[in-house]
C-alpha cells in the first residue's frame, strides 16, 4: 500500500473543484455560462507584447534554459519600472529574481525561511499558495481570519507575544484578494515594525499594484522606512498586462533573500521561459500607456457591477483596488451552496467565499473579467439565485 505523505494530507481538497467540470457540462449544453471565476481578464495582453513574444520565439538563445538569473533584460526593464513606478532602487542583479509567475515565489519562500513547528500567519480567506507553501516547507500555519472588523487587515499587535515569538514568516497581499481591501501607509509602517522587533519576514504580495480605482495609488512595501531588512516583495505580470498564462512575476529584496529564494528554485525548477521575459520588457517598458485603458476598463466594470448587485441587495464595498468584489450572503447561506447553486441553475461562476478557507464563509467573490453588460446580467441572475436559495432555508425552517 503507498502512502503519502502527512503534508500533503494536511492541505484539503479545494471545495469547489468540480467548477469547471459542471461549467463544461453546462457549456456543452447550450447554457451561457457568465464566469466570475477565476482573475483571469476576457481581454488580450497588449498586442505589442504578442509581437515581442511572437519575434522573440523565432530567436534559437530564447529557446534555451533560461535558469534563475534569465534574461538581463527583464531584470533591467523590472527594476526601471521599480524605480519609475515606486522611486526605489533595486540592483538587477542581486536584488530581483525572475519567477514562473509570483504564486512560484510565494510558494518557494517558506523553503527557505521556515523550520520544523516554525510559524506562518496567513490571513484568511486569502491566496492559497500561502499556506500550501508553508505546510508543504513543514511550517506550522497560523491562520488569522481577514474581517471587516479590521478593514480585512492583519493586526499583528492583537496575537498573542508567545505567537509572535515563534513566527518567521507573515504573508500580506493588498490591494487584496479576495476582499479587495487596500492597506493605508500608517498600517504598513506598524506592521514593517512589529515584523523587524520579532524578526518576522514579511512576504509582501502585490500582484495588483497596478489595478486601483478612484485615485488610489498603492504603495510598495519598500517606500516604508526599515522594510529592507525583513520584507521580500512579489510583482505578477499577470494582471496588469493580462498574461496570466505566460507564467511571469519577479521577488524584489535584499540580496539575502533573493539568493535564498534563488537557492531554493534552483533545485526545482529552471526559471521562466525567456521569449516571455523578452516580451514582460516590451510590457514594462511601456506600463504608463498600457495600464490605464485596463484601469479605465475595470472602473467601468466595477461600477456597474456594484450598482447592479446593490439593486439586487447585496451588500458590498465599491473596492479601490484588485479585480474583485467581495459580496457578503445573508446570514446563514452558505458560500458553496449559493456558488453552487447560481452555477448551476442560473449559469453564472462566482468563487464561494469558503473557497478561500473556511474564514471566508459569508462572502462570494466576483472576478472583473467580463464586460459590464455581462456583470450586469450575471448580478440579475445572483439575486434570483439568492431569493430561491432563501426561499428554500425559509421554508426547511
Ligand atoms: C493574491 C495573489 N497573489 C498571487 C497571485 C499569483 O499570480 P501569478 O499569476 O503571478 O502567479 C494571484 C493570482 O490570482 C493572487 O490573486
Amino acid at each position: 500500500m503507498i502512502r503519502l505523505s502527512q503534508r500533503l494530507a494536511a492541505l484539503k481538497g479545494y471545495p469547489m473543484a468540480e467548477i469547471p467540470a459542471i461549467k463544461r457540462r453546462l457549456v456543452e449544453a447550450g447554457v451561457d455560462v457568465i464566469d466570475t471565476g477565476p482573475g483571469d481578464a476576457d481581454y488580450p495582453p497588449p498586442a505589442e507584447v504578442i509581437t515581442t513574444l511572437q519575434r522573440a520565439v523565432e530567436n534559437p538563445a530564447m529557446s534555451k534554459y533560461g535558469f534563475q538569473q534569465g534574461l538581463p533584460a527583464f531584470r533591467r526593464a523590472a527594476t526601471d519600472w521599480m524605480r519609475r513606478r515606486f522611486g526605489l532602487e533595486f540592483d538587477p542583479v542581486t536584488e530581483l529574481l525572475p519567477l514562473i509567475g509570483s504564486k512560484d515565489g510565494l510558494a518557494h519562500l517558506p523553503f527557505a525561511v521556515l523550520d520544523p513547528g516554525d510559524v506562518a500567519i496567513i490571513p484568511e480567506p486569502g491566496y492559497q499558495a500561502y499556506i500550501g507553501g508553508t505546510v508543504l516547507a513543514g511550517g506550522e500555519p497560523y491562520i488569522y481570519p481577514l474581517t471587516a472588523r479590521t478593514g480585512f487587515l492583519v493586526e499583528l499587535d492583537e496575537a498573542p507575544t508567545e505567537l509572535l515569538r515563534r513566527t518567521r514568516l507573515l504573508f500580506l497581499n493588498y490591494p487584496n484578494n479576495p476582499t479587495a481591501a487596500i492597506a493605508p501607509l500608517d498600517y504598513l509602517e506598524r506592521t514593517v515594525a512589529t515584523c523587524r522587533r520579532h524578526g518576522i519576514v514579511l512576504a509582501y504580495d502585490n500582484p495588483y499594484c497596478d489595478l486601483t480605482f478612484d485615485g488610489y495609488r498603492a504603495p510598495s512595501i519598500f517606500e516604508v522606512s526599515g522594510a529592507r531588512e525583513v520584507a521580500v516583495e512579489f510583482f505578477s505580470m499577470s494582471k496588469s498586462f493580462s498574461m496570466t498564462g505566460w507564467r511571469l512575476g519577479w521577488a524584489a529584496g535584499a540580496p539575502h533573500f533573493i539568493q535564498a529564494l534563488n537557492r531554493v528554485k534552483s533545485y526545482v525548477d529552471t526559471g521562466p521561459f525567456l521569449a516571455v521575459q523578452q516580451a514582460a520588457v516590451t510590457a514594462l517598458d511601456n506600463a504608463e500607456r498600457l495600464i490605464p485603458p485596463v484601469v479605465a476598463e475595470l472602473t467601468r466594470r466595477r461600477d456597474a457591477a456594484v450598482a447592479a448587485l446593490r439593486r439586487e441587495g447585496f451588500a458590498l464595498e465599491s473596492p479601490r483596488g484588485a479585480m474583485y468584489l467581495w459580496v457578503a450572503l445573508p446570514e446563514g447561506v452558505g458560500s458553496a451552496q449559493f456558488a453552487r447553486h447560481a452555477l448551476e441553475r442560473h449559469g453564472v461562476v462566482t468563487l464561494p467565499g469558503v473557497g478561500f478557507g473556511p474564514a471566508g464563509e459569508g462572502y462570494f467573490r466576483i472576478a472583473l473579467t467580463v464586460s459590464p453588460e455581462r456583470l450586469v446580467e450575471a448580478a440579475g441572475r445572483l439575486g434570483a439565485a439568492l431569493a430561491e436559495v432563501r426561499g428554500v432555508e425559509v421554508g426547511v425552517k
